[in-house]
């Protein structure tokens, strides 16, 4: 692949923010309990940053919590709007994020904390949350216990390293935190060999590559999501793993 960088990465998803909705994984419902418990009282008020098309809003909508959802692309805000319109959407980063101090109860980032300036973030976030609130960071993966989603993992990723987590937990540390914990939790989505290139169409590596590279990726796969019994007919079950990092505001 060509080396673009972590900017223009981290800025690609709004050219495919349609597809993303449709065919990116959601998260957990125990997932998000589990974030939620991390904070000292029962939080009412939580923010989504990095909100994206709202995968994450709509998980904690649903819990009838009042959220509000920070996205700095201003596609990937129309789809939020679209799919959790009960969602407070406001265009911002974590680094500067649009809300007065000790607002929030809970910070939830999916998917995205990779992209941000972390001391500069957790600083923020620091500044947003009540004290005694809770940042959930929480990453969606491919359960590669599974030999076959091993092998399709493998080749997509096309020599790349999957977003940073638990290896890098140390460097999360921050004066204004607690230590981070981790779990997992399992999940599946119901999927297509199509919808699964779909996705990977929206992984911002593909997103930044040139057509050829992209179409050669694509051909790979399409070509082993047809020889591979577990997905060569119709329907399948893609198994997935959230892994949840929660810490508390002191
Ligand atoms: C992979 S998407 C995840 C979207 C959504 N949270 C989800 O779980 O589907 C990453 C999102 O982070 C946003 N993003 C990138 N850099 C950011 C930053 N510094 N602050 C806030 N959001 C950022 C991108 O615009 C994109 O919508």
């Amino acid at each position: 692949m060509s080396d673009p960088t972590r900017a223009e990465r981290a800025s690609s998803f709004g050219s495919r923010a349609a597809a993303y909705a449709e065919h990116r994984p959601d998260y957990p419902r125990e997932a998000i309990e589990w974030g939620l418990s991390g904070a000292r009282r029962t939080p009412r008020h939580v923010l989504d940053l990095g909100a994206g098309t709202g995968k994450l809003t709509l998980g904690l909508a649903e819990l009838g919590l009042a959220v509000t959802a920070v996205e700095p692309d201003p596609e990937m805000r129309a789809e939020l709007g679209r799919v959790v319109p009960s969602a407070t959407s406001l265009a911002g980063r974590a680094e500067r994020i649009p809300l007065p101090d000790a607002a929030v109860d809970a910070v939830f980032v999916g998917q995205a904390f990779h992209w941000f300036d972390v001391p500069a973030a957790m600083t923020e976030i620091g500044r947003v949350l009540r004290p005694g609130g809770v940042l959930v960071p929480m990453w969606n993966y491919e359960d590669e216990s599974v030999p076959w989603v091993a092998e399709y993992t493998a080749l997509g990723r096309d020599g790349a390293r999957r977003p940073a987590a638990t290896d890098d937990l140390r460097q999360f540390e921050h004066p204004a935190f607690e230590m981070f914990e981790s779990d997992r939790f399992r999940h599946v989505q119901r999927r297509t060999a199509e919808s699964l290139l779909e996705t990977i169409a929206t992984y911002s590596l593909v997103i930044v590559s040139t057509p050829e590279k992209r179409q050669a990726l694509l051909t790979r796969l399409r070509e082993f999501l047809a020889s591979n019994p577990a997905t060569a007919n119709g329907e399948f079950d893609l198994p997935l793993q959230t892994l949840a990092l929660r810490a508390r505001r002191r």
